[in-house]
């Protein structure tokens, strides 16, 4: 009885200790044959109790990102138009014979964007446009399947910790809601324009973003943190992510506006560092939305924004917990924040080729998780024990 009671003990330092612990836990499995029985096997199972669904939660957000990156090649190749229909579960079967690509080829010709912009394209063509878009969608419904299948599982095995379940199950209706602005994004180009709306495809970006998000809180909820949480400058973090959405949000307007073929000076625009006509549509508010210029010019401030806010979270951590993995974060969030200034700066002034757009997409994406996994570890550390209660979190941080 006094040794589990001594076991328990030791179990429950692992699991609040934090990485090295648990690294120590992993050196030290050798010294179970020298008969120390602080270090037992089920001892070391438990020094990190949450590593199957947390690795799950991170294979989920692998597949949001090369989700986003297929997204923005999709985009780039101008393929998101080529498939007229939205059929979640007929769509999945692609055209198998030359009378199925025909009659899908058909239903392209009927587009606007068919008739203005790829009038007598080949079959061959068309082809490559139609797997862009069809490889975005399937791995849509394989995100979707490698999302339920195991929360099922997991559920019924009873691996799940009860604050968890309702997030995740918000996670994965929100899931399905993104499929379905996706394809309220491609019918915006069906039949008046000839692309989609640049404001339905930053919504779609940003909520795959969100998504991603939230995948990487839970899943760095469900870890074993070295250092105490910094509550008092979580909130810093929690807006450097603000204005990092914020910035991908507009990043899409202008992709969506092809605003980066137009304008490839830096650091002026046209010469000015606030350019002319800024405003010139009306309604006002739809320089906002729709007037390149506008949207460009939005993109470079808040650019400057994140990046001067980013700049003082890291100084700001750097005096208050110095030394500490908190600190180191913060500064590779500033550094890989003015990386990914640099590949924009790049994408813009080499006039968007493909390689660099994709490059630029995807460091948004690599700098969510980074912010995201430091705020996270500034917040007060989850109970991981915990069966009940919604995100209770250890009122024992320093
Ligand atoms: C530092 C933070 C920045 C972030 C997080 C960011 C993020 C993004 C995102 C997510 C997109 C949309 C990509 C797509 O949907 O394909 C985008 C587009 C773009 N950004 Fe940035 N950006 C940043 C800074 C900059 C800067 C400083 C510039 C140049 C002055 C810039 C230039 C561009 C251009 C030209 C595009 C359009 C690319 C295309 O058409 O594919 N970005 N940005």
């Amino acid at each position: 009885m006094g040794y589990v009671a001594r076991a328990t003990a030791c179990r429950d330092k692992q699991t609040f200790g934090g990485f090295t612990i648990a690294w120590r836990g992993i050196k030290t499995r050798k010294t179970i044959h020298f008969g120390n029985p602080m270090n037992t096997a089920h001892d070391m199972s438990n020094s990190d109790p949450h590593a199957l669904v947390r690795w799950w939660l991170y294979t989920i957000a692998l597949f949001v990102a090369v989700m986003v990156l297929v997204g923005g090649a999709t985009r780039l190749t101008d393929s998101g138009l080529s498939i007229t229909e939205w059929a979640p579960v007929a769509g999945i079967i692609p055209p198998l014979t030359p009378a199925d690509w025909s009659v899908e080829f058909d239903k392209y010709r009927t587009t606007t964007e068919y008739q203005t912009i790829n009038k007598g394209m080949s079959l061959e063509a068309f082809k490559v446009i139609f797997w862009w878009e069809w490889g975005h969608r399937f791995l849509g419904r394989i995100i979707g399947l490698i999302a339920v299948v195991p929360l099922i599982v997991f559920w019924v095995a009873g691996k799940l910790p009860s604050w968890i379940k309702l997030p995740l199950v918000g996670m994965v209706i929100f899931g399905g809601f993104q499929g379905f602005i996706g394809w309220w994004m491609v019918k915006s180009g069906l039949t008046e324009r000839v692309d989609v709306s640049q404001l339905r495809l930053a919504i779609h970006l940003t909520m795959a973003c969100i998504i991603f998000v939230a995948t990487i809180w839970l899943a760095r909820s469900l870890a074993v943190h070295t250092e105490d949480g910094r509550p008092h400058l979580a909130w810093q973090s929690a807006a450097v992510l603000v204005l990092l959405l914020l910035q991908i949000f507009i990043g899409g307007l202008v992709a969506g506006l092809d605003a980066g073929m137009a304008y490839n000076t830096w650091p002026m625009m046209e010469g000015a560092w606030v350019p002319q006509g800024l405003f010139a549509m009306d309604p006002i508010l739809l320089n906002f939305t729709d007037n390149a210029k506008m949207v460009q010019f939005m993109h470079r401030v808040s650019a400057y924004v994140l990046w001067a806010a980013a700049f003082a979270h890291m100084i700001s951590v750097m005096r208050n917990a110095g030394g500490t993995t908190h600190s180191r974060r913060a500064i590779a969030v500033f550094v890989l924040i003015s990386a990914q200034a640099l590949i924009g700066i790049s994408t813009l002034i080499l006039q968007v080729p493909m390689s660099w757009a994709l490059a630029h997409q995807f460091g948004g994406v690599v700098l969510l998780a980074a912010v995201t996994a430091h705020w996270r570890a500034l917040r007060p550390k989850q109970v991981l024990s915990s069966t009940k209660g919604f995100g209770r979190l250890n009122p024992t941080y320093g």
